[in-house]
C-alpha cells in the first residue's frame, strides 16, 4: 500500500498556501511536482562535478559523463528498451515528435505519403507533421474519435491505406485521460509492415510501459511530467528505425569527422544529440525513475484508480456535472463541464479556493472540435494526492455551481 502522506513530505511545494489557502495540485497532467531528491540531484550536480561532458579527459568530466550515460541506462531499464543506444535524450515530448517527424519524413515520405494520428491527439502529434506537410508534401489523416473520445481499432483498418507510412498515436489522452488500445493499434500497423509511434507523455507516469513487449517503433515522453526536471525528455526507438534516420540537428557531439569537404556522423545516440546535453536534467530524471521505482509502479497505478474512480463517483454526484470522456481503461484524468458554466469562470474561482487545476482545450483543439466544446475543466491526479484533498475539491465544486448558476 502506499503511504501517500509520507510521500507527500517528499514533495516541499504541496505545503505552500494559496491566497492564505492549503494548495491542493490538481494539475498534474500538466506538469508534476518534484520530490526533494530529485531537486537535491540537480544541486549535487552543479556543486559537485559539473563539467562538460563527453569532450574532457578530466577528471570531473569523466564523472560527469558517466553520471549522464548511467541516466540513460536507467531509462532503458524502465522502459525496458533493449540497449541504451535505442534512448535519445531530447528537450521533451514536443522535441522528440519534432525529431522523428523531420527525420523520418525527409528520409522515408515523398510527395502524397500518409501519416496518421487520432483526432484526440495533443498539437505537439500534429503541428510536426503538418511541418511536413509544407516541407516534404505527406498528408495527415486522421482517425476519429466518437461521441465519448474514443477511438476505434475498425475504424484504422479503414484508414490505412498503401502511401501509409507510420502512425503516430497518444498512448494516453491528456484531455480525457482514454487509454487507447496501443498494442492492437501496433499489431494492426506492423500487418501492414507500418512503424508506429507512441506518445507516452500522459502514460509514462502512471503505468509500466515495456517497449519490447509493446513492440511500439518509436516512443516519446517528458521528464517533467514524471516528477523529473524541465528541460529534458526521451525519444526511444528501435535500433533498426533510428539507424535509418538522417540526424535532425547538426553541431557538436553528433559528428565522427567534420571537414569542409564532408562530414561523417557519430553513432546511436549520439547522432541524435546535437550539441551539450543536458547533464544535469539527466541526473535528476535518472533520480526520478529510482524514486518512483521505488515506490513500485503497480502501486501507483492501483492507488490512482482508486483516487480517480473515487473522484468520479462523487463528482457525478453533483447535479449539472458532465464528464468529457468516457472509457474503460482510463488514467487518472478528469475532464468535465459544469452546467452552462464557462471552464474558464470555473477555474478562476477554484483557483482563489487553493486548487490548480487547468481549463481550456489542453493543447487538444481538434478534439474539441471533435466533441463540439470550446474547453473542459481538467482534474489530474498524481499519488501525492489524497482523498481529502477530492472530497475538499469536491465541496469547492459545489460551491462553485451554488454561485455561478442561477437556479
Ligand atoms: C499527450 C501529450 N503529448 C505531448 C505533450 C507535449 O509535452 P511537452 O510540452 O513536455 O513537450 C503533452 C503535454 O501536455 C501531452 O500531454
Amino acid at each position: 500500500m502506499l503511504d501517500t502522506y509520507k510521500i507527500r513530505k517528499d514533495f516541499p511545494i504541496l505545503n505552500r498556501e494559496v491566497y492564505n489557502k492549503p494548495l491542493v495540485y490538481l494539475d498534474n497532467a500538466a506538469t508534476t511536482q518534484k520530490p526533494i531528491c530529485v531537486i537535491k540531484k540537480m544541486e549535487e550536480i552543479y556543486s559537485t562535478i559539473n563539467s562538460n561532458i563527453h569532450r574532457g579527459v578530466h577528471h570531473l568530466s569523466r564523472l560527469a559523463t558517466e553520471s549522464h550515460e548511467q541516466a540513460r541506462k536507467t531509462v532503458a531499464g524502465y522502459i525496458n528498451a533493449h540497449s541504451d543506444a535505442e534512448v535519445i535524450f531530447t528537450r521533451g515530448t514536443t522535441d522528440a515528435i519534432n525529431l522523428v517527424a523531420s527525420s523520418f519524413c525527409r528520409s522515408h515520405c515523398k510527395s502524397g505519403d500518409e501519416i496518421i494520428v487520432t483526432a484526440m491527439e495533443h498539437h505537439a502529434n500534429i503541428v510536426p507533421w503538418q511541418l511536413q506537410a509544407e516541407q516534404v508534401g505527406v498528408v495527415l489523416r486522421v482517425l476519429p474519435v466518437n461521441g465519448s473520445g474514443e477511438i476505434k481499432t475498425d475504424d484504422l483498418e479503414q484508414l490505412i491505406s498503401p502511401q501509409t507510412k507510420l502512425i503516430s498515436v497518444a498512448h494516453v489522452s491528456n484531455v480525457t485521460g482514454i487509454v487507447n488500445p496501443v498494442e492492437d493499434i501496433i499489431r494492426i500497423a506492423h500487418g501492414y509492415g507500418i512503424p508506429v509511434m507512441i506518445d507516452a507523455a500522459q502514460s509514462v507516469q502512471h503505468m509500466k510501459i515495456d517497449v519490447e513487449k509493446m513492440d511500439c517503433d518509436f516512443l516519446v515522453f517528458s521528464s517533467h511530467k514524471m516528477y523529473g526536471p524541465l528541460g529534458i525528455g526521451v525519444l526511444y526507438g528501435k535500433e533498426q528505425w533510428l539507424d535509418s534516420l538522417p540526424p535532425y540537428q547538426g553541431g557538436g557531439e553528433m559528428i565522427a569527422r567534420v571537414s569542409f569537404e564532408g562530414t561523417t556522423f557519430n553513432e546511436l545516440p549520439f547522432k541524435f544529440e546535437a550539441g551539450t546535453p543536458d547533464y544535469v536534467g539527466s541526473a535528476a530524471l535518472g533520480e526520478a525513475i529510482g524514486y518512483i521505482t521505488e515506490i513500485g509502479m503497480d502501486n501507483v497505478r492501483r492507488y490512482e484508480e482508486e483516487l480517480s474512480g473515487f473522484a468520479i463517483e462523487q463528482l457525478l454526484q453533483i447535479e449539472g456535472v458532465k464528464l468529457v470522456g468516457t472509457a474503460e481503461r482510463k488514467s487518472p484524468v478528469i475532464s468535465f463541464l459544469l452546467d452552462e458554466i464557462h471552464p474558464y469562470d470555473a477555474g478562476m474561482l477554484l483557483d482563489r479556493m487553493g486548487f490548480a487545476l487547468r481549463t481550456g482545450h489542453h493543447c487538444a483543439q481538434p478534439l474539441m472540435d471533435a466533441l463540439g466544446i470550446d474547453g473542459t475543466i481538467r482534474a489530474s491526479f498524481a499519488f501525492y494526492n489524497t482523498k481529502d484533498e477530492i472530497v475538499q475539491f469536491v465541496d469547492a465544486v459545489k460551491k462553485v455551481m451554488n454561485i455561478l448558476v442561477k437556479r
